[in-house]
């Protein structure tokens, strides 16, 4: 099959090797249906013209069929959807068979946010950055409920699920940004679930990789910590300006009283700051619905670190 270069008015910029198929299978199908319905609404405008009653003497024609042209109208359109099978088959191996070169990347998804684990083990929230002209896999699981990846300008889209993990692979022909949004409806804020996509030349990519180990080992800034709360979505649930969101606001957390839904009132120290962060349900403000997702396992030490320093700056 000839691949086409398309720039079509339906669909977003194509930026991976995927897009040529899916896109061709889309043009095909398009164009079929487009010269479809113009000869059926064609044929038909005439055909009430050309037979239209032309007095009230006129009856009823008695032919029932006609078995050529039933036959001509069946095995064209047949021959057209075997057509439009084999040519979306294609593309889907193509999309589904990972090439074994492929270079891995952990994407994990939680309510309601994305963050990503390169093979030397830095864990990068919200912000996803691949390699040029690289087949990149991306193997997927979520904490809590199911959720999807969905990256239009690679044409990809897969599932990602609690317990399980699921794949999907592409190669970025250019470089840039692009979005990666969440396209399975997991809650309040699914909406807000992006990520950004940033496509780097290679030697661009390695070099940010190797900066992002060392900042990973360097001090856990204030400034680290606000970029951090960006990237994990918590602020599409707190607000940091006294704002009643889903959750309460945080500006002032640090050593203030704070009144829990058991009637308690406790003072926010460090461990109740970073207890609320892995294990909110713990204790939960009053006036609060407990529904925040546990961040254990989704921030090391340093991150939390970070956001603690940044809690503290919030007045
Ligand atoms: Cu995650 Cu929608």
């Amino acid at each position: 099959m000839k691949k086409v270069e398309i720039d079509s008015f339906w669909l977003p910029r194509a930026a991976s090797t995927l897009a040529s198929d899916i896109d061709f299978g889309w043009e095909a199908a398009k164009l079929t249906a487009y010269f479809f319905f113009a000869v059926v609404i064609g044929a038909m405008a005439v055909l009430m013209w050309k037979y239209r009653r032309r007095s009230d003497k006129d009856v009823t024609s008695q032919t029932d069929h006609n078995t050529l042209i039933e036959v001509v109208w069946t095995a064209i359109p047949l021959a057209i959807v075997v057509m439009l099978f084999f040519i979306g088959f294609q593309g889907f191996v193509k999309a589904t068979v990972v090439p074994g070169d492929a270079y891995e990347i952990k994407a994990t998804a939680q309510k309601w946010s994305w963050a990503f684990t390169y093979p030397n083990g830095v864990t990068v929230p919200g912000e996803l950055r691949v390699p040029k002209d690289r087949p990149v896999k991306l193997l997927m699981s979520s904490r809590d409920v199911l959720h999807s990846l969905f990256i239009p300008e690679f044409r990809v889209k897969m599932d990602v699920l609690p317990g399980a993990y699921t794949q999907l692979w592409f190669e970025a022909t250019e470089a840039g940004t692009t979005t990666l949004f969440c396209t399975e409806y997991c809650g309040t804020s699914h909406s807000d679930m992006l990520a950004d996509v940033i496509v780097m030349e290679k030697s661009e990519f390695d070099a940010w990789l190797e900066e992002a180990a060392a900042e990973s080992e360097g001090e856990p800034t204030a400034e680290a910590g606000e970029k951090l709360f960006t990237s994990l979505a918590c602020n599409t649930c707190h607000s940091v300006a006294g704002a009643r969101m889903i959750g309460p606001p945080l500006n002032g957390i640090y050593g203030r009283d704070v009144k829990l839904a058991d009637g308690k009132t406790i003072k926010s120290d460090e461990n109740y700051i970073r207890e609320s962060i892995l294990a909110p349900a713990a204790k939960v403000v009053e006036g609060y619905a407990p529904v925040m997702p546990p961040f254990q396992g989704m921030v090391n030490d340093r991150q939390l670190d970070a956001l603690m320093a940044y809690m503290k700056t919030l007045e």
